[in-house]
């Protein structure tokens, strides 16, 4: 039994969306997260880091589940900011229970334990500053509380794993409402994804501040779940 992530499936077989916008290394990737999929066990957990699916609502998304459920292990899922599809956790969880795709669990203001870890986790927010400020806070504030219930979810757990979608340190900036609450309940690893193509350069990874980020979008990992431990 392992613990793994990725993010940014960014499935649309349901309508087919081409992925070239994000570069060539995107040619053939839903064949590329099969054969990276294969080395997981049903026992495994795998963290799937949002952008999910293409698809605009749970009704057209349901060819790209069928695909996630059918890759071995157990998913948990979380939002991303191309998963228009997202509803409320109890309709996903009603969609999942209709199609009979029991693996699936979402992590959305709560958390899951992993031994003596916790699994924890909220979408982020992007740190470009090219909306509106007060935009910008309101959506960050929300993220960051969401982030807090997660952790606070965790109570006492030894170790609290943070995933996020979005990168909280990109380039030379920073989301700091969203590090604050990592500080705050003493998080050290965290993984998050969004980054793609001519972005990955950007990235910031290894130990900031006391916390080791990863990026696992799933272009920059070559569509094979990095796996986090035993
Ligand atoms: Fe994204
Ligand atoms: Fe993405």
């Amino acid at each position: 039994m392992a613990l793994y992530a990725i993010g940014d499936l960014h499935l649309s077989l349901g309508s087919n969306k081409p992925m070239d916008v994000f570069g060539e290394g995107w040619d053939g990737y839903v064949g590329k997260i099969a054969a990276g999929f294969a080395a997981l066990t049903p026992d495994d957990v795998c963290v799937l880091c949002g952008d999910l699916s293409w698809a605009s609502s749970l009704d057209k998304s349901v060819r790209d589940f069928r695909f996630i459920s059918e890759l071995p292990g157990k998913k948990l899922i979380m939002k991303g900011n191309h998963d228009h599809w997202w509803s409320t956790a109890a309709k996903i969880s009603a969609f999942f229970e209709t199609h009979g795709f029991s693996d699936m669990s979402i992590l959305h203001n709560n958390c899951f334990l992993y031994g003596d870890k916790a699994i924890c986790g909220s979408r982020g927010w992007t740190i470009e500053d090219k909306l509106d400020a007060s935009h910008n806070d309101k959506i960050i504030r929300r993220e960051a509380q969401r982030l807090n219930i997660s952790l606070e979810a965790a109570g006492d757990a030894p170790e609290k794993l943070c995933f996020l979608h979005y990168p909280p340190i990109f380039n030379r900036s920073r989301c700091d409402e969203i590090i604050d609450v990592m500080r705050a309940h003493n998080v050290k690893r965290c993984w998050y994804g969004h980054v793609h193509g001519a972005g990955h350069r950007y990235a910031v990874q290894g130990v900031v501040d006391g916390i080791d980020y990863h990026m696992i979008s799933a272009d920059y990992i070559g569509f094979t779940p990095r796996k986090i431990c035993d």
